[in-house]
């Protein structure tokens, strides 16, 4: 008898693998939605929910209320202020070839009784979903879907996409909601990732996660200048217009509105047309400026649509068609092995040149050892191969071909392939890890991320020249780069006077980027750009972090909770070890030295702007109309400070929704509380607080 093993599905009951799913799909949730960072393509995902949905159906004993296949879409984070939809922004369900679109159409049919309907096919656009509301035809607030009740209130940003109209025009309904998808425009996306491989900056995934990072991320003039488009499909009933009775003229008055429509829609009224149309679509689907994964067939009649209604999370008069996943078959000629930043050894497929869907792949990813397990690939196998995105191809699997014979099982090597060192691999970490810090490789890495845009920002300075400058002995730790002298430089082959200049003043403009940006530039292993601000929030020079103690750290994380990326143990462990690595000290004390500024430097503190001087609040639960992190910030401003945990000292605990332990601690100390209503008043009239102290 064997025993189950967790690789092999096939081995688990039907309720753990259900939960392994379950599992599996939140995570993959949690990427794509919350952190537009997807790890497999949709096709792979799509595999994972319809294997859970057969699971489901077919044992009514695995089905949980808070299955993922119950839900649509991510959470909303708390970066935007929340906006409840009050009509869901639903999920569509998915045909993946003619036999399931037949289907769909015969269960329609039966459900209006054998009456007649007609199809409206739209191309089914691969972008990020937003729903725009207009008040006498102004634009007056447009949000993300989120999961689908409440998302994010993006109207700051889809104001900059130039197609979503900001008045409206004609004879427009006094309130009107439209819904579309926005996305970024192909050669856009193309423009932004041949800037990051000229500065050597790992490129983008794809137009769709790029494009949806595009909205949820804070500065305005971003999405505009990533030229971000609309397509509109479809308007809803938010008051007691008389809208049109067909989505086909719902469309068409859309259009005469102002708004965005796509030129390919069309109506039909067989399913043999719609097919004859997907083919057509299918064949052309790489000659439009955006992506498109499939068509979207929907019922004409806005009454039919009534009286179909939905099931679960999907409407039963729609559905989604999908296109084909983007796949072809490929000889793995090897596995090469890339030293990454932080030590990872990070595996690379080198695949025979394969043209899919229009490129010719040579590369794949191939994410650790346990990935290749589990694919079951080796050297020299006939593989298959996903073009998940516009850039990155995944190997979906091993190809069996009979009577083929085998080469052994992938092996991770025992030393690294740079610098000779025993690679360790540490319970809980997917990656094997070069441990040497002064390992080439590593280093190559760190001072391309060390002078990368987000980072410091040495403009001039890309991956060629970091190349040269470590071949040529003149940089050997980030900091040697602020030692570089003009003479230097002009020295090395094809550096003109000009470049060398530009430079170097990037280089001295570089010594006042903020504290964040530097904490990030750093590579401290899992702190990000993200991590990097809440850390700066709390330590305001790099001496006070590097103090620090673990569980404090490790408390911003609590504090942060629903963010998508808090601090947490992990992130707090790798910090503290950061700091404990004397050659890491050394390089903090030569950036020193060569007058980088390693504190935030604060706004000129005026006695009369600080009337919370010497208050010390700790917010806590959830606020209606901030995130802690702004609330605290707000603090800050008027001169308040802001702890995580409750104390004597404490001088006023805000208690938001769902405050737990130290709204209970704050009571048994008698620290007064007060709660949002009374916070906000006190930031309108900050001297109040004297009156109720
Ligand atoms: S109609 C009730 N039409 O696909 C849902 N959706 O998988 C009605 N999408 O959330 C949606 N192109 O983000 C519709 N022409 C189109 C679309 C489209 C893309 C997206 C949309 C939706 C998702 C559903």
């Amino acid at each position: 008898m064997t025993t189950p093993s967790p690789d092999n599905p096939n081995d688990l009951s039907p309720i753990t693998r259900a939960q392994q799913l379950r599992d599996e799909l939140w995570f993959h949730n949690d990427r794509y939605y919350n952190n537009d960072s997807p790890v497999i393509s949709d096709g792979q995902y799509d595999a994972l929910m319809q294997e859970l949905r057969e699971l489901e159906a077919a044992h009514p004993e695995c089905r949980t209320a808070n299955s993922p296949t119950q839900m649509v879409g991510g959470s909303p984070s708390d970066r935007f202020p929340q906006v409840e939809h009050p009509i869901p922004m639903l999920s569509l369900a998915n045909a993946f070839g003619r036999d399931e679109l037949e289907a769909w159409h015969r269960r329609v049919t039966d459900l209006l009784d054998g009456q007649p309907f007609r199809m409206v096919a739209e191309l089914k656009i691969d972008g990020l979903a937003v729903r725009l509301v207009y008040r006498n035809g102004e634009f007056v607030l447009g949000a993300t879907r989120g999961n689908g009740q409440t998302g994010e209130d993006v109207t700051h940003n889809l104001r900059q996409v130039q197609s979503i109209p900001h008045k409206l025009i004609g004879d427009y309904p006094p309130v009107l909601e439209a819904r579309g998808e926005v996305y970024l425009p192909l050669d856009s996306f193309r423009r932004m990732n041949e800037e990051r491989e000229r500065n050597g900056e790992p490129l983008y995934a794809n137009p769709r996660n790029t494009g949806a990072g595009t909205i949820r991320q804070l500065d305005p003039a971003v999405v505009r200048d990533r030229n971000m488009e609309i397509w509109t499909y479809s308007l809803n009933d938010t008051g007691d217009s008389a809208l049109p009775s067909s989505h086909w003229d719902a469309l068409s008055r859309m259009q005469s509105w102002g708004f965005r429509v796509n030129d390919q829609n069309r109506i039909f009224d067989t399913l043999d047309q719609v097919c004859d149309f997907y083919d057509d679509m299918l064949a052309h689907r790489h000659d439009w400026p955006y992506e498109a994964d499939g068509l979207v067939v929907k019922v004409d009649s806005i009454a039919q649509q009534n009286a179909l209604g939905f099931a679960g999370r999907e409407p039963r008069w729609a559905i989604a068609y999908k296109f084909p996943a983007e796949r072809a078959n490929t000889r793995l000629l090897d596995i090469v092995i890339n030293v990454g930043r932080t030590g990872s050894l990070n595996p690379q497929a080198i695949l025979e040149p394969v043209v899919v869907s229009g490129a010719t792949v040579q590369h794949a990813s191939l994410h650790n050892e346990e990935d290749i397990h589990r694919k079951d690939v080796r050297i020299g196998d006939l593989v298959e191969i996903e073009r998940a995105g516009d850039v990155i191809p995944h190997v979906i699997g091993h190809v069996p071909v009979p009577g083929e014979e085998r080469g052994p099982e992938f092996r991770m090597p025992e030393r690294c392939p740079e610098c000779d060192t025993t690679v360790v691999k540490e319970l809980g970490d997917a990656m094997h890890r070069c441990p040497n810090s002064a390992c080439p490789a590593q280093f190559f890495e760190s001072l391309k991320h060390f002078v990368s845009r987000g980072a410091m920002d040495m403009d001039g300075l890309g991956e060629r020249w970091c190349r040269i400058l470590i071949d040529r002995g003149l940089v050997s730790d980030v900091s040697h780069v602020y030692n570089l002298t003009s003479e230097q430089l002009v020295q090395l082959d094809r550096m003109g006077e000009k470049l060398a200049t530009r430079i170097l003043t990037n280089i001295e403009a570089s010594k006042k980027r903020p504290l964040a940006r530097i904490l990030f530039a750093l590579g401290i292993p899992h702190v990000g750009a993200e991590v990097a601000d809440i850390l700066v929030s709390r330590y305001p020079s790099i001496d006070e972090l590097a103090q620090a103690g673990i569980d404090e750290l490790a408390d911003l994380y609590d504090y942060n909770r629903e963010e998508s990326q808090g601090v947490g143990p992990r992130i707090a462990d790798s910090i503290v070890s950061y700091f404990v690595v004397e050659r890491n000290w050394q390089t903090i004390s030569e950036l020193r030295d060569a007058g980088v500024q390693l504190w935030q430097e604060l706004a000129p503190v005026n006695e009369d702007d600080q009337p919370w001087k010497g208050q010390t609040f700790v917010i806590t639960g959830t606020l209606s109309t901030m995130t802690r992190r702004e609330a605290e910030g707000k603090v800050k401003a008027l001169g308040g400070s802001t702890t995580s945990s409750v104390s004597r000292k404490t001088n006023w605990l805000v208690a938001g929704e769902s405050a737990g332990s130290k709204l209970a601690t704050a009571e048994r100390l008698r620290v007064p509380i007060i709660y949002e209503h009374r916070l906000l008043e006190l930031l309108e009239n900050p001297g109040m607080i004297c009156e109720i102290a």
